[in-house]
């Protein structure tokens, strides 16, 4: 009788992200809200070796609601990338599991960090950290599902009076997932404080599959020291890239030992309106818009004198208004060099 490795093709698989992820220096994450399509492909022009869409339920996608399939939308080239799940019970999570592979990812993600209360309430996200037999059976169920490899993405625990991280990437291995990402807070934690990188250097130590370092990475730097204080095989980066694609580029740069120069007011300008165009081509004027007011901010957080660009925007719901608005702005800084677009590192 085949084992349960045997059986799900365990050592193509591990083979597969092992082999991605020696080649893949920087991931973008799934972000609620944030990577869409069109987020994504801008992320990937920059640098992002490998995307992840927004995480979706598994009830949402077994449903078949539309908002569920516009955030699985994945662009036509657009490889490799991965559809991330999130979910309590076995079953639907494998039954979505087999409808998520239809739309052609490059691998399926397990979300078991959310720390959001709607998520937790229902047993999701990070809630299974507190319930490892649960998150087990699903990673089973899941890996019995697909032809995909599978990976999970995880915190160090529920509190730091209950760190787990290395039962939990044990397990997890054991259950079949073929790379782990490890977000060094716990959920009590949220996004608060300064995210300990220490338990993914020992993470490290007793993986047998690629290990993903996430927390906290804002710049070329930080993306160099996370790999080295860690060993970690690939990193993932989430706020950071908000507003600021272009530190794809500054890891690329340091990777490259080139250095950076941070974008002009000119070029900002030039990809926030690239951007917008992008998401007004995808989801109509309006929906556009709207999806763009956060992304403005977050753009403009480190730009000069733009407060009352800013309040000219966010009233407008006239997309050639507001491209006019940037674009008379632009003229009168363009010269200038930003200081970190997207904005500093969180306090
Ligand atoms: C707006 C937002 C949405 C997020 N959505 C998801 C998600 O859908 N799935 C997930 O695994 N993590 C999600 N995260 C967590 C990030 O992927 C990442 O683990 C965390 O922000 C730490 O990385 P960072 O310090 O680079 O931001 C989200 C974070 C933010 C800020």
């Amino acid at each position: 009788m085949p084992s349960f490795f045997e059986r799900n093709d365990l050592e193509r698989k591990r083979r597969e992200l092992r082999e991605l992820y020696t080649r893949a220096e920087v991931l973008l994450s799934p972000m609620a809200g944030v990577t869409d399509l069109v987020f994504r492909g801008l992320c990937r022009e920059m640098g992002a070796d490998v995307t992840f869409c927004e995480f979706a339920s598994a009830d949402g996608i077994l449903r078949g609601n539309r908002a569920s399939e516009e955030l699985l939308e994945l662009g036509p080239d657009e490889h490799p990338v991965g559809i991330q799940l999130f979910g309590s019970d076995p079953e639907k999570l494998a039954a979505a599991a087999r409808e998520a592979e239809k739309l052609g990812p490059d691998l399926i993600d397990l979300n078991f960090g959310c720390p959001v209360k709607k998520v937790v309430r229902r047993n999701g996200g990070s809630a299974l950290l507190c319930n490892l037999p649960l998150m087990e059976n699903i990673v089973r169920a899941v890996v019995e599902a697909t032809e995909l490899p599978v990976s999970a993405k995880t915190r160090l625990g529920w509190s730091e009076g209950e760190l787990n991280y290395l039962e939990t990437t044990q397990m997890l291995q054991e259950a079949g997932a073929c790379a782990i990402t490890m977000h060094g807070r716990t959920r009590d934690q949220r996004f608060g404080g300064v995210a300990n990188w220490e338990p993914i250097a020992e993470m490290v130590q007793i993986a047998e599959v690629p290990v993903i370092g996430n927390g906290d990475v804002w710049s070329g730097a930080d993306f160099l020291r996370l790999k080295r204080e860690t060993g970690c095989d690939a990193v993932m980066v989430a706020r950071g890239a908000i507003g600021n694609p272009f530190l794809f580029e500054e890891i690329r740069a340091a990777v490259e030992d080139r250095p950076y120069t941070p974008p002009t007011v000119a070029r900002v300008v030039d990809v926030l309106l690239e951007h917008m165009d992008r998401e007004i081509a995808l989801k109509g004027p309006r929906t556009g818009l709207n999806r763009m007011k956060k992304h403005f901010a977050c753009y403009l957080k480190s730009c000069p004198g733009v407060s009352a660009l800013r309040k000219k925007v966010f009233v407008s719901d006239d997309p050639a208004a507001v491209r006019a608005f940037f674009l008379d702005y632009r003229d009168q800084y363009a010269g200038l060099s930003v200081g970190r677009p997207g904005g500093e590192r969180a306090a």
